[in-house]
């Protein structure tokens, strides 16, 4: 596997231009914002994402009057087929193709608890959307990026398995090379019954209270254990459809606490949390594939 990813040649230290097409999602306010701001900032043709016409149109007209005449917006609600279809054909007839993908919308839990409804909405914005989009917009993506082609995540330390007691899906998640999509869908479903059947706090799923986290949390860390192992599924299927001629490089990245409305005591400002995902766009480091960073550097799945 290791081998086939090694036979790439390595990027130019520069190989991106004005040509060059990112697309980010949720991108109206917060890192998603910040992550479009950095881009255009090094002459790259940024579509900033939002899934309200209005917030988006405000954040583009915010970058204009910073000087950044390189952005473009386009309505995108991630939890909606046919809103990411429409993007999809709008993206073919604009620009032909793109060459990042940076998936950072997402939403946290309910204050006051779980309850079906809200793990249902957080899972389907933070993990089923994050597929449904890269599926999408997966043919998009250009043969011919230098280095690769590039979907980055962004996903968070919430989703590192030692906040997940249950040990066999620890060892499962664990074993990088052979996790598969269908396994991490088996592992969000079977945790939406345990919420559906109140046998979600029996000791199986996480409680990140134990690791010093006063907010609930549950079903935030579920759907960033899953998006995570989805990006190494996704690097695996990547890897196995021996298209040589289309490199596609995934990452996941975790912001650190990043100020935000998500987040609002957030240590972090929204240009150290950007710094990340912008840089593995940019960068994408060919021993990270597939994997899990935070600072610029690899962490533990
Ligand atoms: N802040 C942190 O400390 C932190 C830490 C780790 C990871 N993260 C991750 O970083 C990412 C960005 O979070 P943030 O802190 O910047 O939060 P934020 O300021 O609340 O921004 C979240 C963005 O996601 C958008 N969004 C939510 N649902 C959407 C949907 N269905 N379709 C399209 N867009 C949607 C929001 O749009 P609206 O304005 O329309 O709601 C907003 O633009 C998230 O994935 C989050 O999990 C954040």
């Amino acid at each position: 596997m290791s081998g086939l990813i090694s036979a790439f040649p390595a990027p130019a230290p520069q190989w991106w231009s004005k040509d060059t097409v990112a697309v980010v999602t949720g991108a109206n306010k917060g890192i998603g914002f910040e992550i479009v701001r950095q881009l255009a900032k090094e002459g790259i043709t940024v579509v900033l994402t939002a899934r309200d016409a209005t917030r988006g149109a405000e954040a583009i007209e915010s970058l204009k009057k910073q000087g950044f005449q390189n952005v473009n917006f386009h309505t995108l609600d991630v939890g909606s087929q046919e809103s990411i279809d429409a993007l999809a054909e709008w993206l073919r007839t604009t620009y032909g193709g793109i060459d990042i993908l940076i998936n950072n919308a997402g939403i946290l839990d309910d204050p006051n608890g779980v309850n079906l409804e809200i793990a249902k909405s957080v899972l389907a914005t933070n993990y089923f959307a994050v597929k449904n989009v890269t599926k999408t917009l997966l043919p998009l993506l250009r043969d011919d990026t230098p280095g690769g082609a590039r979907v980055i995540v962004v996903a968070s330390r919430l989703g590192q398995l030692k906040g997940l007691p249950n040990k066999d899906y620890v060892t499962t998640l664990t074993d990088r090379e052979h996790i598969t999509e269908d396994f991490v869908d088996s592992f969000v479903n079977k945790y939406l019954v345990d919420v559906a059947n109140g046998n979600h706090n029996k000791g199986d799923w996480p409680d990140l209270t134990k690791l010093g986290w006063e907010a609930p949390v549950e079903t935030y860390a579920v759907s960033k254990i899953a998006v995570i192992a989805y990006v190494s599924a996704l690097h695996n299927t990547l890897v196995a459809r021996h298209e040589g001629e289309k490199k596609i490089n995934v990452f996941s990245s975790c912001p650190g606490h990043v100020r935000t409305d998500l987040a609002p005591n957030g240590i972090k400002t929204v240009e150290e949390g950007a710094d990340t995902p912008v840089w593995l766009a940019l960068h994408s480091p060919k021993e990270g594939l597939g994997k899990l960073y935070g600072e610029r550097t690899i962490l533990d799945f």
